[in-house]
């Protein structure tokens, strides 16, 4: 497979080398976004709960545990995600790829706000695995959410005896996907043939294809999904209007065993360095199928070998589980 089929996206402007000497400074991105808020404690203050119906609970885990994820339809106020969207299209203006925006607390304070539908599937003690993205589809700098793929990030089975992930992923639209900005699709598992014992095949026979599901989802809904279900992001129709903007984050069951140094508990402080740390991570995993400018690129490098101190033992195994998985 090539470059192009695991994600048709291009940045197309780099940001200013101005832009990017300052990109190390909290200031520079409290004045990308000064309704936004970058401090070392994005968990505080705690954040509401949103609310969510046991009917509507048992629903999602019943989804999960027969078709292998779940939809809630939004439970995340506007307030929450409006904000949000809005400083994620000023961080892709000012030339940064999405996950940038992980700097600011109110990222942060979206995933504590779900803890009563994430606890309900993983049970009460679980963190969060910042391997993470966050999605501007707007026909131009990106067209389409990622190819067909199975996350099984770990190769290790995921699910609990009960059928519930240990780890799940989690996708939230802050802006409307629909079948035109770009929803998700899955196979369910339940309509999927290579499930569950052939999870190296990413291709869907042609007798499954009208098991396909597609998920548009409103503003502040939560997808999830385990480690197997097959799910990729459709390309955007050019009537689109408005971006599609996103975050997708794993979420870790404290029953699984832990596959990655940088889990995060939620509550505890994450310095700003740290979360810049945790967004250059990113660019350095994924620069390899996605095409960022080259100097965020190479600013992403550098900045993990100054925060991290190297480029860190796990982001090189990751990598080559992915080219493993690209390359097959
Ligand atoms: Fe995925």
């Amino acid at each position: 497979m090539n470059q192009e089929s695991i994600s048709p996206q291009s940045f197309l402007e780099a940001p200013s080398p101005e832009s990017l000497k300052q990109a190390k400074t909290p200031d520079f991105w409290r004045s990308l976004a000064p309704e936004l808020h970058v401090s070392p404690t994005p968990f505080l203050p705690a954040p509401p709960r949103v609310s969510i119906s046991g009917e509507q609970l048992e629903h999602t885990l019943d989804q999960l545990r027969t078709e292998g994820y779940g939809q809630v339809p939004p439970i995340l106020p506007k307030s929450m995600t409006d904000p949000l969207a809005a400083a994620i299209g000023k961080v892709v203006d000012a030339g940064f790829p999405g996950p940038f925006a992980v700097v600011y607390d109110e990222v942060w304070q979206l995933f504590a706000s779900i803890t009563p539908l994430i606890s309900a599937i993983l049970g009460p003690s679980y963190n969060i695995i910042p391997d993470y993205w966050i999605y501007h589809i707007d026909g131009i700098r990106e067209r389409s959410g990622w190819m067909a793929h199975r996350d099984d990030e770990t190769g290790q089975w995921s699910l609990g005896e009960d059928g519930l992930p240990l780890l799940l992923t989690t996708w939230i639209p802050l802006t409307d996907a629909t079948l035109d900005t770009s929803a998700m699709y899955v196979l369910p598992t339940n309509r999927d043939p290579n499930y569950p014992n052939n999870l190296g095949e990413w291709a869907i026979p042609l007798e499954a294809l009208r098991g396909i599901r597609a998920l548009p989802a409103a503003a502040g809904s939560v997808l999830c999904w385990n480690q197997y279900v097959l799910h990729w992001g459709s390309t955007r129709s050019p009537r689109a209007k408005g971006p599609r903007i996103s975050l997708a984050i794993y979420f870790r069951s404290a029953k699984a065993p832990s596959y990655d140094s940088q889990n995060i508990n939620l509550g505890d402080p994450i310095s700003f360095e740290h979360r810049l740390g945790l967004a250059a991570r990113m660019m350095v995993k994924y620069s390899r199928w996605l095409a960022f400018p080259e100097s965020v690129v190479e600013f992403s490098r550098s900045y993990c070998q100054e925060f991290f101190g190297s480029l860190d033992d796990f982001m090189d195994k990751e990598r080559e589980a992915l080219e493993k998985k690209v390359e097959r």
